[in-house]
């Protein structure tokens, strides 16, 4: 099997992607024919090129194509796919995380080019992005999160102090404040008064042109797996112990204080619960092959909420999705077969149509 990794990308996780990709190549080495195709931070397409040269050319920003490729196509990536890659691999793992990548555009590429691919389709990649239309399309299907408010950036410049008000009489201080579309916790903060929170606000305001204000909840971080297409089945579930105050990006990728633990210290019930929601959850938004779930289990009354599905989880040596899948019996290369055996599953089953 072919399999062609595209990773790096132009999102604020490009080097978590960087890391992942790593370790996917290490994991599969000598079992799957693997093209990598690193993406610049300024949105070149390289093929042929390791994480570890995709780093350097970020330090260099010269990039000596590693294959015979014609210009033209490195910077038309679309281009590039439909005549090229299709002939050259049977399938793409998408490993982008964020915008650009994770959030349908890549998979609407693929599909335009009729390329399998690993992971969610375009609705489901979309949806997963936005913490705003997942958080609507959880609360249609009856699954719990916790409160919540969406703003424009446009409100927020307009009518701040009407913002600042609404938040305080529905959701008070701590509350946490993020981007709708970006993921590592980047552009995320925790607001515990009214200053705190007009900073908060203007920061999320950089990566967004929507802003979503949830409550706080003090609970128990805990993660699940979910892998499959029609009958997705649920992992152990895992814990983060965040080495901050909360798990931001500083935490996940540069210091590593923080902590997986697996299994979650929860109850049986709550680990059944976990596993059904995280399930409905993926189901929710349609998704397929992979998700990581996440979920907040309170402190106060062990309730169960759902905080976010998303549809490329980190896939370091060290990342819960592959842990957590170990953990349940799958290793991280066969987890990796799985994947593509679900890929190719699901564009043939997409392709049967009455003729
Ligand atoms: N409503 C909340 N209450 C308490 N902690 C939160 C809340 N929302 C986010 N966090 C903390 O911030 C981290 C990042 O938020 P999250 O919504 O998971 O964004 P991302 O998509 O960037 O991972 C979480 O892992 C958690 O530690
Ligand atoms: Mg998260």
């Amino acid at each position: 099997m072919r399999i062609a990794l595209i990773y790096g990308g132009q999102s604020g996780e490009h080097e978590v992607s960087v890391m992942s990709a790593a370790s996917v190549l290490k994991a599969v080495a000598g079992k799957m024919e693997v093209l990598p195709i690193g993406i610049t931070k300024d949105g070149r397409w390289i093929p042929g090129l390791s994480p570890q040269e995709l780093v350097e050319t970020g330090q260099r920003e010269v990039t000596p194509p590693r294959r015979e490729v014609d210009d033209k196509l490195l910077q038309n990536p679309s281009g590039f796919l439909l005549g090229k890659l299709k002939e050259e691999v049977d399938l793409v793992f998408p490993l982008l995380h964020g915008p650009m990548g994770e959030d349908g555009t890549i998979q609407g590429l693929l599909e335009l080019a009729g390329i399998p691919y690993i992971g969610g389709g375009i609705a489901a990649s979309a949806l997963g992005m936005d913490k705003a239309l997942m958080k609507a399309l959880f609360c249609q299907q009856g699954l719990p999160v916790g409160d919540y408010r969406v703003f424009s950036r446009k409100e927020w410049e307009a009518e701040p102090q009407r913002i600042i008000e609404s938040v305080e009489a529905d959701l008070g201080y701590p509350c946490f404040v993020k981007p709708a579309n970006m993921g590592s916790s980047v552009g995320i903060s925790k607001a515990h008064d009214r200053e705190e929170l007009k900073k908060a606000l203007d920061l999320a305001a950089l990566y967004d042109r929507k802003l979503i204000v949830e409550a706080f909840l003090d609970g128990q971080e805990v993660e699940c797996a979910v892998l499959g297409n029609d009958q997705p089945e649920a992992s152990i579930p895992g814990e983060i112990i965040a080495g901050a105050e909360f798990y931001d990006y500083e935490d996940k990728y540069i210091k590593n204080d923080s902590k997986l633990v697996i299994p979650a210290a929860i109850t049986q019930e709550q680990t059944a619960e976990v596993q059904e929601l995280a399930i409905k959850a993926f189901k929710a938004i349609d998704c397929a092959g992979m998700a990581r779930v996440d979920f907040f289990v309170l402190r106060n009354d062990g309730r169960v909420l759902l905080n976010e599905i998303n549809t490329i989880p980190g896939f370091t040596k060290i990342s819960m999705y592959p842990k957590l899948w170990e953990a349940s019996g799958l290793p991280y290369p066969a987890l990796i077969e799985r994947l593509a055996e679900l890929a190719l599953e699901r564009f043939h089953d997409a392709r049967r149509r009455r003729s």
